[in-house]
């Protein structure tokens, strides 16, 4: 299995092109499914996860074809046809790879009147159930059955007839799904209390460029009025905010100035305002957001939250970051319980990271050193990484298909800034 090896110290200097955003893209991807003409998504990231569920769309019998991009280009065009479906089961197998892969059911019982999906199991960053997905869509009439670990959905026929359902939690997937179940209903869908995340904002207007009618866009309430068909578009995918976070936690650690091309601070609120409060300097540019270090970084007190407040994706990237802050800061983690995967491993490297239930205290240190580390979900893998941009000697991070589920080609972007980095194979 390959790794990526690390030698620590260098500022980051440059500009790092953003991708499209990975978690946009993983349900824009089974709009697909809504119509049977073809639908263009540009800027689509190149990541293990689109893979997937090109993969899992091509067993429904959609068509999928990429265009031209160059392998050196960032991103790639995929024009998605489902003309004829062939399947409207989502097996075990692939559902247990992705998770996202529950983001098809409420599109293929728009479409098709039934479907049936895995449940997606457990996951590492803590139990991550599905009711709200189902109960949305009962909410809009649809009936559930789980059976053998599937879910079994199904409408009455001539599509489902509508409702309004409001989230007792806020839940990205949840709102997600029932908004693509909602676009073909017969009658009208309400959503209280829906996600507001940028990338819910990125559906939305896909399928409002499909032909769907949807009011409420990027507010906590939805309306969505049923059509009776939706047509083809062609869409660009939003950059990816958690990426650019990612990267501007990269810069800001090693001392480093940066531009991060295509990223967008009207979506990274309240990321921006973290690293702000720390003593970054962060200014909008031409396309972009500049990413300036200014000395020593001071503690802060940031809490996870839904959007716009603090997103859990860039919980522990701010984690390995703030570890060379002056002071103590103190992270509280409110979306999942089991997030802090990546604190032992931070603290191999000289961290001084405490926790206690879902807080945690990360007492700044004066320098860290390098390790063997690996980490068990994506967004825990990437702050390994950021420490390791800083640390003394070389940093070996293991357990690679995490990172390339969702940053693409890492090492290229970090190089492209002066790091130290290379992707080797196994021994
Ligand atoms: C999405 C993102 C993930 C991000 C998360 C929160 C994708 C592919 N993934 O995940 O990167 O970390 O949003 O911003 O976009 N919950 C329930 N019942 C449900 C659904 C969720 O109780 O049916 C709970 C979850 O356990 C969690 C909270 O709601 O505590 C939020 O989860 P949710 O917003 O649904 O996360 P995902 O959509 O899975």
């Amino acid at each position: 299995m390959d790794k990526i090896l690390i030698r620590g110290g260098k500022p980051l200097k440059g500009t790092i092109p953003i991708s499209g955003a990975k978690n946009s893209a993983l349900t824009l991807l089974p709009c697909a499914l809504l119509t049977d003409e073809p639908v263009t998504l540009r800027n689509l990231p190149r990541l293990a996860d689109i893979d997937g569920f090109q993969h899992l769309m091509n067993q429904f019998g959609v068509s999928t074809s990429i265009a031209g991009a160059r392998p050196s280009d960032f991103g790639r065009v995929m024009t998605l046809q489902a003309t004829r479906m062939t399947s409207n089961v989502a097996p075990y197998d692939l559902v247990r790879k992705m998770r996202a892969s529950i983001l098809v059911l409420g599109p293929l019982l728009a479409r098709d009147g039934e479907a049936t999906v895995s449940l997606p199991g457990g996951c590492a960053i803590g139990n991550r159930p599905i009711d709200l997905h189902l109960k949305a869509l009962e909410a809009f009439g649809a009936e559930i059955e789980l059976a053998s670990g599937y879910v079994k959905a199904s409408a009455p026929k001539g599509g489902l007839p509508g409702g309004s359902f409001t989230f007792p939690v806020v839940s990205v997937g949840a709102t997600e799904n029932a908004v693509m179940a909602a676009v073909l209903a017969k009658g009208a869908c309400e959503l209280k209390n829906a996600a507001r995340e940028p990338e819910i904002v990125d559906l939305c207007n896909l399928l409002a460029a499909m032909g769907a009618k949807i009011d409420g866009i990027g507010s906590e309430t939805l309306t969505i009025e049923g059509v009776d068909r939706l047509h083809g578009a062609t869409y660009r995918v939003m950059s990816d905010r958690i990426e650019a976070g990612s990267y501007a936690c990269a810069a800001a650690i090693t001392g480093g100035d940066v531009t991060l091309q295509h990223a967008k601070a009207d979506e990274m609120g309240a990321t921006v305002a973290a690293l702000t409060e720390a003593g970054v300097t962060v200014e909008e540019v031409k396309d972009g957001l500049r990413i300036a270090a200014n000395g020593k970084m001071q503690a802060i007190t940031l809490t996870t939250a839904p959007y716009p407040g603090f997103a859990t994706d860039m919980q522990a990237q701010f984690m390995a970051m703030l570890c060379m802050a002056e002071g103590s800061s103190v992270l509280t983690e409110t979306i999942f319980e089991n997030r802090y995967m990546h604190v032992p491993e931070l603290n191999r490297m000289g961290a001084n990271i405490e926790t206690k239930g879902r807080t945690a205290i990360v007492h700044g240190v004066e320098g860290m050193t390098g390790a063997p580390v690996m980490a068990t979900d994506l967004r825990a893998s990437m702050s390994l990484v950021i420490a390791g941009l800083i640390a003394d000697g070389e940093t070996e991070v293991n357990r690679l298909y995490h990172l390339d589920r969702g940053y693409e080609r890492l090492e290229e972007k970090l190089q492209l800034v002066g790091a130290d980095v290379e992707r080797v194979g196994a021994d």
